[in-house]
């Protein structure tokens, strides 16, 4: 059976593919390459010696989508394409919308022509907005979003619940990623921000392979026993698992699941970077300065539901998500671009 990984050469996805491929699943890659190289596909090939049949589509073309339902017989869509810079989409809100809805509304279409009826989509702990306890619990009210990306991702959520709804064939997984950092143990591949990251762990690694001069920490007067802001960082090759087991659960279920992909733990940013050089053995030169607008003080996950129902859980710790993001970094100083300048 085939397994359709839309977004396939991004971050996420391209983990994602690895792990289908090795548990015996096909893999077919469509990506526009909007924030992506093809490169992390032929090193997933490399590393797999598996090839993944690849698609340069935007998924929101519907004549262009098509022919890879028509070439390939496709059980699951695992739907990852879309943009994610928070702040981007505050600037750009109907870029937003137009790409990350219309990605997964012409996915859901072209499914139903063909009768492929299960997705897995990749959501965020961000639809628990503003106002939720923490931990957060997948039965708590999506809150009100601050920006339009998180929007995006509320919207999607409803339009895969009504779809699930009115076609007791379909099988919909909601998956609210925490923060995912680290990279596959090879070194291969990883995360590969295009200009400034606006993320924490990509910052940290461009800072320590000498790219950046120094961390800008975002607040250091937060309600929490370091000051500092608090996340549940998940490595991303179990976060790459997690949708193994989700595909696995879709195939023997039908309806609307949501889930958590945490560790349930939460991390300082403070620990984060001592652990990071504690670990690597690397200095990352940082500053403390002002709030960063739209920080939350803390969340982490309540990821007892994963546990239960799909038997995933996280399994690698904060040291082993810094030791993997800095051995991609330092073999990749440029990620999938080496002939580009320091
Ligand atoms: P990424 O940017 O590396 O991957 C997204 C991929 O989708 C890219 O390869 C991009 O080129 C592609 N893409 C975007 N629009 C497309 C379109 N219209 N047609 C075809 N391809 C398109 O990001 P990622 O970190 O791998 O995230 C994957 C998904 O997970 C995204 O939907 C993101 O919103 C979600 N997510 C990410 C995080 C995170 O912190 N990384 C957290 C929560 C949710
Ligand atoms: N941070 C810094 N310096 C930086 C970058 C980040 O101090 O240069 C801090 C932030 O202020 C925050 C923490 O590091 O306290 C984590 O920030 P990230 O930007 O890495 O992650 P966020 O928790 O803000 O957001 C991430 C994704 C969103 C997603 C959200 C939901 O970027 O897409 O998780 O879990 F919606």
């Amino acid at each position: 059976m085939a397994v359709l990984v839309a977004g396939g050469c991004g971050y996420i996805g391209s983990h994602t593919c690895l792990e289908f491929l090795e548990q015996g699943y096909d893999v077919v890659a469509a990506d526009n390459l909007c924030n992506s190289s093809a490169e992390s596909l032929r090193r997933v090939e490399e590393l797999t010696g598996k090839k993944i049949p690849f698609y340069e589509v935007n998924v929101c073309d519907r004549a262009a989508v098509r022919p890879i339902f028509e070439n390939h017989k496709i059980d699951c869509v695992i739907q990852f394409a879309g943009l994610k810079a928070v702040g981007e989409s505050v600037q750009k809100p109907l870029e937003y919308y137009q790409n990350n809805l219309n990605a997964t509304l012409t996915l859901c279409d072209v499914m139903r022509e063909f009768g492929v009826k299960r997705m897995i989509f990749s959501s965020s702990a961000t639809v628990y907005g503003l106002d939720n306890p923490i931990p957060y619990v997948e039965t708590m009210p999506t809150g009100e979003c601050t920006n339009p990306y998180g929007w995006t991702k509320v919207m999607s959520e409803k339009i895969l619940q009504g779809v699930a709804a009115a076609d007791p064939e379909w099988s919909v997984v909601l998956l609210r990623y925490f923060n995912p950092i680290g990279a596959h143990e090879s070194g291969r591949i990883g995360e590969n921000p295009n200009g400034v990251p606006n993320n924490l762990m990509p910052y940290i690694t461009q800072v320590a392979v000498g790219r950046r001069e120094k961390l800008s920490i975002f607040g250091q007067d937060y309600p929490t026993p370091d000051g500092t802001c608090i996340r549940d960082y998940i490595h991303v090759v179990d976060l790459a698992k997690g949708h193994v087991a989700a595909m696995e659960y879709a195939m023997h279920h039908t309806g609307t699941e949501i889930f958590n992909l945490g560790t349930g733990k939460g991390v300082s940013v403070t620990e984060l970077v001592e652990t990071f050089e504690q670990v690597n053995g690397v200095a990352v030169p940082h500053v403390y300065v002002g709030r960063r607008a739209g920080d939350l003080a803390e969340y982490y996950a309540n990821a007892d539901k994963a546990r239960r129902v799909l038997g995933w859980q996280a399994e690698r710790s904060i040291a082993d998500m810094c030791r993997d993001s800095w051995n991609w970094q330092k073999n990749n100083p440029n990620g999938y671009s080496n002939e580009k300048p320091l």
